[in-house]
């Protein structure tokens, strides 16, 4: 008789686990650490593209030996769905038993690819930005924009964001929101530019697009800060991002996979990988001036470091739905 089962965890199940974001930044720490050491099992991902267009379903495997973690994600990204009134990425994610291969779980993957987004930027700035960092510049006022600072205010002193979206209310309930929740002075501006001069620490998070529409120009990004380019080259003129003393990234041949389907057509020569910044075998900041960026791509990774703990947590819990297998 077959008495196997595993724990279906739905959005609000892995929602109401209260996991805090300095545990999924620390989680993320380790797993950037053992990634700079090649120890981390990662193929580049497969992608179908159904309907077309930008849409796409990808599957991101990882397999991290030092957290017991194995499993795989299968998110879509369909951006026509916000006309349907329905969300631009979806998905689930399978853990499995290391040591056995048995599926452990199946979880809604949208609330892990929020916050693990947000803390891999903030992993790569406690390398790359200056540690009295405290005032922050979003560009796109969503989910990354929301998950981004509450990475950042964990490992920063931060004191004040300036918010900026093309959709003026989406900026005002951000202000509302991470004002309230994260009890932080949230300015919105008008202008991209005054998202950008004069803070320590910028994220870009708005659409991904092949042809960017490159509205930060040079001499916008203060020198000694820091910016995390969560949508990749979108936001930034070429001129802009060669102004970076450092310029890193969280993989490089999913970056060289990037550039060969079109985007990051002028970027500046990498420095180093994040992983290798955590190791030590690339050097972050070094002088207080240096402008610093980082490219993350998103890795499956990211995704294999915060599952476990979700897992444990549901299961401390007594959260979620135990099916057959
Ligand atoms: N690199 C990664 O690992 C990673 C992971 C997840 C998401 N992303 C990307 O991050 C971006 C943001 O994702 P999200 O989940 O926060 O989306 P979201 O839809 O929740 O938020 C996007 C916000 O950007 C605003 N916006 C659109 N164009 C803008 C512009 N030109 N300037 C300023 N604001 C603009 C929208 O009004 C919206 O408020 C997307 O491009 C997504 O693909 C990257």
């Amino acid at each position: 008789m077959n008495d196997k089962k595993l724990l279906y965890l739905s959005q609000a199940d892995v929602e109401s686990l209260g996991l805090s974001m300095a545990e999924i930044v620390k989680a993320l720490e380790a797993a950037f650490r053992e990634k700079g050491q090649g120890r981390v099992e990662m193929p580049p991902k497969p992608g179908i593209h159904p309907g077309g267009g930008d849409n796409f379903i990808h599957a991101m495997p990882a397999y991290i030996p030092a957290l017991q973690s194995a499993g795989v994600k299968w998110v879509s990204g369909f951006p026509g769905n916000q006309a349907r009134g329905l969300p631009y990425i979806t998905g689930l994610l399978i853990l499995n038993d290391a040591e056995t291969g048995l599926p452990l779980a199946v979880m809604d993957c949208v609330w892990i690819t929020g916050v693990r987004t947000g803390a891999a930027t903030a992993v790569a700035a406690k390398y790359l930005a200056r540690p009295d960092s405290s005032v922050a510049g979003v560009l796109g006022c969503g989910v990354q924009g929301r998950t981004n600072v509450e990475a950042l205010q964990v490992l920063f002193p931060l004191e004040r964001v300036m918010a900026y979206d093309l959709d003026r209310e989406a900026a005002g309930r951000y202000a509302d929101d991470v004002g309230q929740r994260l009890g932080l002075d949230v300015v919105v501006v008008d202008t991209p530019r005054e998202a950008v001069a004069g803070c320590d620490l910028v994220v870009t998070a708005g659409p991904i697009l092949k042809k960017p529409h490159c509205t930060i120009q040079a001499g916008w990004l203060e020198a000694g800060a820091f910016a995390s380019l969560v949508d990749f080259d979108s936001y930034w003129h070429p001129a802009a991002m060669h102004e970076a003393d450092k310029f890193c990234t969280d993989d490089v041949p999913q970056l060289r996979h990037y550039q060969g389907v079109g985007y990051f057509q002028d970027i500046p020569e990498v420095h180093a990988e994040v992983g290798e910044l955590v190791t030590g075998q690339k050097p972050g900041r070094e002088t207080p001036a240096e402008r610093t960026m980082t490219a993350n791509l998103g890795l499956a990774m990211d995704d294999m470091a915060v599952a476990p703990l979700v897992y444990q947590r549901a299961v401390e819990h007594g959260i979620g739905t135990w099916l057959p297998l």
